[in-house]
């Protein structure tokens, strides 16, 4: 920030009439100076000027000169005859389905499940993925192989490059965009508060541009987050309630996500509906979760900090297992209206939706441990620690008779049957990860 600051074009613009004003009365005053002093110095001020109407052309712009390295190192990843090929394979639906299914953050945890579950079904599925290096880059590549033997292309690139993304909508008139991508977690945004804006923000953006200028415009649905319920204290969470006391910039982002959607659905007609997830766990999840790093450090033998609530009161999470997660997506999906603009157009109103996707039953932290020890079969180092505030709720707990309603939406799978599958996926994924813990 402090850089584009300093970068502003005004203060070279400044200079210029001072500096050239004061060149000029030293000529006047030294007039007995010879003609070729004279000359050479008109030819000082011509490339002082020079050097200084360079400055703010070189300087200001350094945000999109960094945006265009990026950019063309994306361009590497994407492109060619081949790739389309491979785009329009993958895209390639039953008979019976009617569906395109553009999943942006496919190689993530939610969207892994979500694209293999509609190309089971027939659907065609396109998914996009940066691979970033928020966490282990080695488990999304794994993920992406899962998706390949499944038939689903897995798309290198950036939301925010708009040429990769009008590219695709070349390619495939999707019907859909299921946009899972995002910057995660709740405590980095204190590391790295850019990442949040650029995926959650800026890349949003991006992809509902191209999706309002596309023609049809495809109907839209979108992982928000319990996380905009922030510090209520009304449980449980409906999706009436207030979301203006966000704890965290994660939230706050998800929060902004959930303000652009009204703005792209009254402005340009685009269908959208926002899912806000409550604490989604299970095999192939994400190794910065609570439910995830406790059973490695169990495993470890390590020391393992629990949060408690500074009033002494319970930490508990509305945990919600993956699958019962995907069958929300997908109801989401099927009970999407089309969007009614077309080439960035708004012929009508359009479908606006929000739903919490949760499990209803908040279990305390502790008990979650208790769970994963009997499952791993080794005793928890437990350190009992006061919650920080660093972005961290106490409670969530999701009401969500309004998602079954109108999608539904049953979640059936409790907290241990469902980590009972995420252990057995992590001992097979980490082999060796128990013998270590032998000793
Ligand atoms: C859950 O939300 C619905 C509205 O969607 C409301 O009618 C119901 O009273 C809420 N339930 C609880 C337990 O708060």
């Amino acid at each position: 920030m402090s850089q584009l600051i300093d970068n502003t074009p005004s203060t070279p613009g400044k200079q210029k009439p001072e500096k050239s004003h004061y060149l000029h009365n030293r000529l006047r005053i030294h007039s007995s100076l010879s003609k070729l002093t004279l000359l050479f110095s008109i030819l000082l001020v011509f490339i002082l000027f020079l050097f200084i109407l360079s400055l703010p052309s070189t300087t200001a712009p350094s945000s999109s000169s960094s945006a265009v390295t990026h950019r063309r190192n994306l361009y590497d990843t994407w492109g060619g005859s081949d790739w389309e090929k491979r785009v329009t394979k993958s895209a390639r639906r039953a008979t019976a389905s009617n569906r395109a299914v553009l999943v942006t953050g496919a190689a993530g945890f939610v969207g892994t499940h979500v694209s293999l579950a509609l190309k089971r079904r027939g659907d065609g599925v396109i998914g996009l993925d940066n691979f970033n290096h928020y966490y282990d880059p080695n488990l999304k590549r794994a993920r992406q192989k899962l998706l390949e033997r499944a038939g689903v292309f897995v798309v290198e690139g950036d939301l925010n490059d708009g040429a990769l993304l009008r590219k695709l909508f070349d390619v495939v008139p999707f019907t859909h965009v299921m946009h899972l991508a995002a910057q995660a977690g709740v405590r980095y945004a204190m590391q790295n508060p850019g990442s949040y804006v650029h995926s959650n923000i800026a890349g949003f953006v991006s992809l509902l541009e191209e999706c309002k200028s596309a023609n049809p415009q495809p109907a839209i649905v979108w992982a928000s987050s319990s996380s905009v319920y922030g510090l209520n204290s009304k449980v449980p969470f409906s999706e009436k309630d207030r979301t203006d006391q966000p704890a965290s910039l994660y939230a706050a982002t998800k929060k902004a996500g959930e303000e652009i959607a009204h703005t792209y659905n009254h402005i340009y007609g685009l269908s959208i509906t926002g899912l806000r997830f409550f604490t989604v766990y299970g095999p192939w999840g994400r190794p910065d979760m609570a439910y995830f790093f406790f059973a490695k450090d169990i495993l470890k033998g390590k020391q393992i900090s629990i949060f408690q609530d500074p009033d002494r009161g319970t930490v508990a999470r509305d945990f919600t297992y993956i699958d019962d997660i995907v069958k929300g997506c997908l109801g989401a999906l099927d009970t999407a209206k089309k969007s009614t603009g077309s080439g960035g157009k708004k012929k009508g109103p359009a479908q606006l939706r929000i739903f919490n996707l949760g499990n209803t039953s908040p279990v305390p932290v502790s008990e979650l441990v208790t769970i994963l020890e009997k499952l791993l079969k080794v005793k928890a180092k437990r350190k009992m620690v006061p919650m920080p505030r660093n972005g961290d709720v106490r409670f969530t707990h999701a009401n969500i008779s309004l998602a079954h309603r109108e999608l539904g939406y049953r979640p059936t799978t409790d907290l241990e049957t469902g980590l009972k599958k995420f252990v057995r996926w992590y001992l097979d994924f980490y082999p060796g990860s128990k013998k270590k813990s032998a000793w």
